[in-house]
């Protein structure tokens, strides 16, 4: 698995002393250079003058350059960065964490190893103090992520780099500082988790398989983890999930981890979708994109990262973690469109569709998570392509029961970048979900999907239950590397959201 390797640490040392390859100095819209540009010496500023004077630099935000540093100069490196910041108006933490992705990428394809990076703790409007830090260091580390375990040639693959960013802290605030540069490392090993157990194929991540990443995480870090095997999950009558595995060689798993770092008080219940692939089923899906569907396992992946994440910093919070995981594949023994299933709240589904198999393992988990008295369920799925045509990749679909909820997970996706969107689940939805054959069927007539997913998932919550249903299909994964910080493949998206809430509003 791949380990957070980047060394980033924090220095007051002066930018003269400081011996490595390249020195990133943030030029603003106009090319105006930050303030600290001072701290590198008369010869050093003529030269990035010369630079803006001469045109070749704006300061524009998709801007990078690479200048020479002379051998004559005082300072002890190769090379100035220049790094364009657009205007400081615009400055936010996505911005942030978008332009140290980009930083990482110009190191790594330039040979730089080591860089500094100078004070950055200003006060933007939109960002400021430590936050820029917590953005910056996301940024570098969830950038340098890469899957490479299959790749025999490692020669082919850029130098990545190793000793990044020594940011130069007042101290004032360097213990504050250092405190936020350990909690997001903690968080980014749990996205780094999400994405290595997300981007295994499905020949490589069953569910027997990832029930074993789920044990050898809690060991480590002191979670209780419980494995429903497929007799177990008969013996609670959960038909649902068994029924969407049944075709499969590779039997369905419920997997459960429980953290407490808040005595008996009630926990949150997160509960991620983990179909290690999904087929469709005998309604199969189309040859084309099918092969994307081994990463139909990322809200499951996002629960494992999340719950190791909330372990590996003993937060003083309360969270089970609960992972239906099953593989959805068509063959003599799979479940046919028409069949009925007892589910283990006891309602009964006609499945029309064997495609819609993401609510059907969800509605046996979120009803396990009824046990735990929870004052809180939140799921995370790759429920529906429809969400993605409703949304695009930029958002996830956010479905509540409560108001406040709402405000305080959109809050938490603003803050992180992983982004939501509330879409409604007005009562009138339900309809399209009745069949005369059984208490509800699992599709409804082809119209708002993302939300008729949501209308499905809702009849399986508990009476008075806060619940959140998160629809992560077009966010999760993201074959074309859209984000600097995001390579391609898993994302981890649904981790630094989920840590960022429970922190923010139960600790
Ligand atoms: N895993 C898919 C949803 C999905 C699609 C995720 C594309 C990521 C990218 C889900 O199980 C599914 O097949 N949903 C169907 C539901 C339909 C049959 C009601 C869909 O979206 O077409
Ligand atoms: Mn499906
Ligand atoms: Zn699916």
């Amino acid at each position: 698995m791949s380990r957070l390797a980047m060394h980033v640490e924090l220095s007051s040392h002066q930018p003269i002393e400081w011996q490595g390859d390249a020195v990133a100095v943030g030029i603003y819209d106009g090319g105006v250079a930050q303030k600290a540009l001072a701290q590198l010496g008369e010869r050093l500023v003529a030269l990035v003058e010369q630079a803006l004077k001469g045109g070749w630099f704006k300061g524009k935000s998709d801007e990078i350059l690479l200048l020479p540093v002379p051998a004559d100069a005082p300072l002890q490196v190769g090379r100035i960065v220049l790094v364009g910041l657009g205007k400081p108006e615009k400055i936010t933490a996505e911005s942030l964490r978008s332009l140290a992705g980009r930083m990482v990428d110009v190191c790594n394809r330039s040979n730089i190893t080591s860089l500094l990076m100078l004070p950055a703790l200003e006060k933007f409007k939109e960002v400021k103090g430590v936050d820029i830090l917590e953005a910056m260091a996301e940024g570098v580390w969830l950038a340098d992520y890469r899957f490479d375990h299959y790749r025999s040639d490692k020669s082919e693959l850029t130098q990545r780099i190793l000793n990044l960013v020594v940011l130069p802290v007042r101290d004032k605030i360097s213990q504050q500082a250092a405190t936020v540069l350990d909690h997001t490392r903690r968080v980014v090993n749990g996205v780094y988790l999400t994405r290595d157990v997300a981007n295994q194929p499905a020949n490589r991540m069953t569910p027997e398989d990832l029930a074993q990443v789920a044990r050898e995480v809690a060991h480590k870090h002191s979670l209780h983890v419980t494995v429903l095997d497929e007799e177990k999950l008969a013996e609670k009558g959960m038909h649902a999930l068994l029924g969407v595995g049944q075709g499969s060689c590779h039997p369905p798993r419920l997997i459960i981890l429980e953290y407490r770092g808040a005595g008996d008080k009630a926990p949150l219940a997160v509960v991620g979708k983990a179909v290690t692939f999904d087929a469709g089923g005998i309604s199969l899906k189309p040859a084309g994109k099918m092969h994307e569907m081994k990463y139909d396992m990322c809200g499951g992946a996002a629960v494992l990262g999340f719950m190791q994440a909330i372990a590996d910093l003993k937060a003083p919070v309360n969270v089970v973690g609960i992972i239906p995981a099953a593989e959805n594949l068509p063959s003599g023994t799979a479940q046919r469109p028409g069949d009925i299933v007892k589910t283990a709240k006891g309602l009964f589904v006609e499945i029309q569709n064997t495609d819609a198999e993401g609510r059907l393992i969800l509605c046996d988990a979120i009803h396990y998570a009824e046990h735990f008295n929870p004052h809180t369920i939140i799921d995370l799925a790759t429920l529906t392509g429809a969400c993605g045509i409703a949304l695009g990749s930029h958002a996830s679909g956010l479905f509540v029961n409560n108001q406040r909820l709402c405000d305080a997970l959109l809050e938490a996706g603003r803050h992180t970048g992983e982004r939501l969107w509330q879409l409604p689940m007005f009562d009138e939805y339900q309809a399209v979900l009745k069949t005369p054959a059984a208490d509800l069927r699992n599709i409804g007539d082809g119209q708002a999907g993302a939300i008729i997913g949501a209308c499905f998932l809702s009849r399986f919550v508990g009476e008075n239950r806060r619940w959140a249903h998160l629809d992560i299909a077009a966010t999760s994964f993201d074959l074309e590397g859209k984000r600097s910080y995001s390579p391609k493949g898993a994302t981890g998206i649904g981790v630094r959201l989920l840590c960022r809430f429970v922190l923010e509003n139960f600790s």
